[in-house]
């Protein structure tokens, strides 16, 4: 005989068949999906493959590394440029300044040695100095019977030649530029001899207190009347470069009634280049010499 299942046993079968069929379900919803799987979704999981890949091989951003401070340098305390100390040149005639008729006798008097002879508008008189040993650049100048100038003053010289001779027919002529340290020596031993002493120290230059051995003074006339005249600046040609000169750079040095100032009597030869730059300035200021333009007259005996 077919015995009834009891109440519990069929629970179970129950149980056991609905799972089956729940099983079945869910298996054909899976394969569904899989087949429909958009292709995208591999794409997808390369993206972020290839990002994983980056992230690991991509340079890890530095963090920033302290800079390193800058430890302090010690300050540097700048050190005073020193300033040059003079040299001079000591009187060789002891005892005191001794002067004629308001010119000093230069070798009893202490000069000083300018520091820069090589600057073009530098102060060289009894007081100031150039060195023995300086000897500038020197060219042949035009117009002179092979005299010798700085290239500037050469230069200089031409142009003012050649104004002259445009301007008024006066051929002007160098007779003497550049002398050394032994002409001017045996000039000025030569002139006490000749003329004496206070005539020598109103017109001659001591060996270092000429402008002649800087190459940039000229004692100057004109070609028919190749020597020194007191009287050239009277001249037509003479006129004509005591007006124009500071054009191309030159001042009359030792104008007539300024020996009190400069320590040269007048001398109407004598020219100096200094440049256009100081030479204009002086004309335009009517300043008439250049130890006025440098605030440094001749101390004269009562100011000594
Ligand atoms: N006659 C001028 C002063 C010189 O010899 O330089
Ligand atoms: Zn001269």
């Amino acid at each position: 005989m077919f015995n009834k299942p009891s109440r519990r046993k069929r629970a179970g079968i129950l149980v056991l068949v609905l799972a089956m069929l729940l099983g079945t379900a869910c298996k054909s919803k899976d394969s569904q999906s899989n087949t429909s799987a958009p292709s995208t979704s591999a794409s997808s999981s390369e993206a972020t493959m290839t990002e994983a890949a980056e992230s690991v091989t991509s340079t890890p951003t530095p963090s920033p590394s302290p800079s390193p401070s800058p430890s302090p340098s010690p300050t540097d305390t700048p050190s005073p440029t020193p300033t040059p100390m003079p040299e001079y040149i000591e009187p060789i005639i002891t005892g005191g300044a001794v002067w004629y008729d308001g010119y000093v006798d230069p070798r009893t008097i202490r000069a000083e040695v300018v520091a820069d002879p090589s600057d073009i508008a530098v102060l060289v008189n009894k007081y100031y100095a150039s060195p023995s040993s300086y000897v500038p650049e020197l060219v042949y100048a035009k117009y002179s019977a092979g005299q010798q100038l700085r290239p500037e003053a050469a230069a200089a010289w031409e142009q003012l030649h050649d104004a002259c001779m445009a301007e008024t027919g006066e051929d002007l002529y160098l007779i003497s530029g550049y002398r050394d340290w032994a002409t001017q020596t045996y000039s000025f031993n030569n002139a006490i001899t000749r003329r004496g002493l206070d005539k020598t120290c109103c017109k001659n230059a001591y060996p270092g207190r000429s402008e002649h051995p800087l190459g940039l003074a000229l004692d100057i006339n004109i070609k028919s009347d190749p020597e020194i005249r007191d009287n050239f600046v009277y001249t037509k040609a003479g006129e004509w470069v005591v007006q124009n000169g500071y054009k191309y750079g030159f001042i009359w040095r030792y104008p007539k009634d300024y020996g009190f100032i400069t320590g040269y009597g007048v001398e109407g030869w004598h020219f100096r280049y200094v440049g256009i730059d100081v030479a204009t300035e002086m004309h335009d200021n009517n300043i008439m010499t250049l130890e006025e333009y440098y605030g440094k007259p001749q101390v004269m005996p009562d100011n000594e």
